[in-house]
Formats: structure tokens, sequence, C-alpha cells
């Protein structure tokens, strides 16, 4: 028998854009009757399902947009980097058009990340913009990718690079929708990997208790014990929803949403390495983004302890959550210093030649530094090499 889980909603409170982000247990039956609270009847649904999905988490969730009169039209995503395209996009945009959608008509998607930035972006895009409501099914997309209205897809240029996200639209949900009994059937590593943005987020409102509470639950997290995994899932996204709110655009240029891109620079760095593997195992490389992202606020807090901002105490309690959430501490096989701050360098959220990070401050949320001293990133990436 399924257990009773309150759910939980958070607002984005983004003006006449503001929206709902409704965590719950099993509740994707639910997501019919919610749209027609927020569109009205007798729409058409482009419902854009991630291709890994489980018929036992599409069905209800089809089965509860036809019961409350709308159209649906339904169509497969697949959900890898290779595959965040613009030909996928052009797919879903013909699929958009043959089901006849209109103006007034939506994109819902069902899956990961890549599902979501994909069917977000067809919606950012078709007939100049349509609603779309977003159906998160990995830790990573209920807890980062699904708020925040960033769409979008990778870029394959003429000589067979890859530019990520290189094409896109901000463009903000109608609804989120997370179910968290989805998660049962996504992998132990992809679940992982989710939970190193919720540590990180621990770090961007230290001043909350998420640190604590993150700490106490992780492994009820990981055993996606239903009370537990609601209520991190709801706090995690009140800190991602407050930071966009606060600075939808990016545009703050004393830190406002690129905070929340603490750790990346230094994961960008060594995720796009193909022989990094995250254990022993060469067969496991090359890094997931998330463990990278761990990898990176390690060596975050490691910058931040030698500027002084940030304790030993904070340090020691960051890496034993990362351990425990089993992500890696430490990494072997990193290129030297100065090829890694050369990576650095050339990180897309660079600004104006500028290198910038995001450092961690004890008892309060993250400062952004532009140009830290090069010894200081050498002591950080020196941390987590093994
Ligand atoms: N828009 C944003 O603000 C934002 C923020 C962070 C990340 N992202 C993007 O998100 C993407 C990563 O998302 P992700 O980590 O969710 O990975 P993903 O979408 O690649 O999904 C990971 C794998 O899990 C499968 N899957 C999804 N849900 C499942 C489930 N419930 N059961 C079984 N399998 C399932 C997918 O098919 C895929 O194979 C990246 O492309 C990244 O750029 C976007």
């Amino acid at each position: 028998m399924s257990r009773q889980v309150a759910s939980r909603t958070v607002r984005v409170d983004l003006e006449q854009r503001a929206y709902d982000v409704i965590v719950g247990h099993e509740i994707r039956a639910e997501i019919g009757p919610r749209i027609r609270e927020i569109v009205g009847p007798d729409r058409r649904i482009l419902l854009v399902i991630d291709d890994a999905l489980p018929n036992s988490i599409s069905e209800p969730a089809l089965d509860s947009l036809a019961r409350a009169g709308f159209h649906v039209t339904t169509a497969r995503a697949k959900a890898d980097e290779e595959h965040k395209s613009l030909e996928q996009t052009g797919n879903l945009l013909i699929a958009a058009a043959n089901a006849r959608l209109g103006r007034d008509d939506l994109v819902v998607a069902l899956g990961g990340g890549v599902v979501g930035d994909v069917a977000g972006f067809v919606a950012a895009t078709y007939r100049r913009g349509i609603g779309v409501i977003q159906c998160p099914t990995t830790l990573l997309s209920m807890v980062d990718a699904s708020v925040g209205g960033k769409t979008g897809v990778n870029l394959t240029l003429e000589d067979g690079s890859t530019l990520k996200n290189a094409v896109g639209a901000f463009h903000q949900p109608r609804l989120v929708l997370a179910d968290t009994q989805t998660l049962s059937t996504l992998s132990e590593r992809n679940l992982r990997c989710g939970l190193a943005e919720c540590i990180k987020h621990t770090l961007l409102c230290a001043d909350e208790g998420l640190l604590e509470r993150t700490e106490d639950n992780i492994d009820g997290l990981l055993s996606l014990e239903p009370e537990i995994t609601v209520d991190l899932v709801a706090r995690n996204v009140a800190v991602k929803a407050r930071v966009v709110a606060a600075d939808e655009r990016e545009h703050d240029p004393t830190g406002g949403r690129a905070l929340l891109n603490l750790g990346h620079t230094f994961a960008h760095a060594i995720e796009t390495l193909p022989h990094l593997s995250p254990d022993a195992h060469r067969e496991n490389a090359p890094l997931r983004h998330g463990e990278a992202v761990a990898l990176g606020v390690l060596a975050a807090c490691r910058c931040a302890l030698e500027l002084g901002t940030c304790s030993q105490d904070l340090v020691d309690r960051v890496t034993r959550m990362v351990s425990r959430a089993g992500l890696p501490v430490q990494i072997a096989g990193m290129p030297g210093d100065d090829a890694l701050i050369d990576r650095m360098q050339h990180d897309k959220k660079t600004l104006g030649g500028k290198l910038r990070i995001v450092v961690p401050e004890t008892g309060s949320r993250c400062r952004l530094m532009t140009n830290p001293d090069p010894k200081v990133l050498q002591i950080a990436w020196a941390s987590i090499r093994a």
C-alpha cells in the first residue's frame, strides 16, 4: 500500500510569470486537474516523454491529462547529451505542428533535465512561445533543472565539437509537478549525482539549517524514504526559487543567480576529460556532471578556507556529506594545475576574460570572486587530487 505523504508547494515569485512547484509522493495522476486549474479545459497538449521512463510512470500522467479533458499527443524523446540537439528540437516542433497546437496550448515535459531543457526550448520557440509544464523525474531535474526557466540545447560545430547549452531561451514554466515516487526507477548513480546539487544548495543557505537537515537525512534520501525525499526536494527547490526570483536573468554583478554556479567552474574543467573515472573502474569514465560538481564544490570550499571565508569545520562537514552520498572526494588522473587553471579560464561563465569563482562563507551564503590568486587555485586542485 502506498503511504500518504503531504505534498509541498513552493512559489517561484516572478510577478506575472510566477508559478508553483508542487512536490509530492505519487502525485503524477494529479497532473490533469492541476493543469486544468491554470489553463482551463479544451487545450491541446504535446506530452514529451523521456524514452527511458517505464509505462508505470508515463501512463498515469497520460490518463490523468486525458481524463481532465485535454487532447493529448505523445512524443518520445531521447535523453542524452547527444540528443540534446537542434535535430531533436526540430522533430518535436514538427510533432507540435502535426498535433495542431495553437498559441494557448501546452507542452508538458515528463523526464530528466535533458527532456525538460529540450521540451522547454520547443515551447519557448513554437509560435514564438507557448506554455510549458515541467514534470521532472530525476533528482537533479527536481531540485535544479526544472525550476528557473533556463531551456536550451547543445550545438555541434563543423569540427565535431559540441558547445553545451549554446542555443536556448529563458522560458519559465507555468507549473512544475515533481513526483518523488518516479525516482524509484532512476539508476543509483543518477540519484547520487542529483545529491551533488543538493549539497551545493546547503552552502547557498547555511543560514536556514538546510546543511544540518541534509546531513541528518542523506541516507533517507538515498533510500528514497518518501517523507524525507519530499521534504528535502521541496527545501532545495525553495533555495533555487529564491535565487531565481531575486535575479531571473543572471544580471546581478554581485552574485545573484551566478552563485548557483558554486563548484561549476572547477567541474567544467574536468567533466569533459574522457578518461576520468569517479572510482578505480575505468569503465565508469567519464565523470557525470554531478560527480564533477561534488569535486568542484570541495575545491571551492578549499579555496574559501585558504581565503579565510570559511572554516575547516565547514570543509570537513561538506567532505563527509559528499562521501556519504557516494560521490568522489578525490580523483586520480587529472592534468597538471596549469592545464586545469587554463581550462577554467575558458569556461563559458568567464566574464570579459576574468575568471570568476563562487566561494562559500561560513554562516552565510556564498560570494563571487573575480580573478582568484592562482596559488589558491593550485591548493584547491591539490586538495581533490588522489
Ligand atoms: N535548465 C537548467 O537550469 C538546468 C540546470 C541543471 C542541469 N540542466 C541540464 O540537465 C541535464 C541533466 O539532467 P539529468 O541529470 O536529469 O539527466 P538526464 O535528463 O540525462 O537523465 C539521466 C538518465 O536518466 C533517465 N531517466 C530520467 N528519469 C528517469 C526515471 N525516473 N527512471 C529511470 N530513468 C530515468 C534518462 O532517460 C537518462 O538516461 C543536462 O543536460 C544539464 O545541462 C539544466
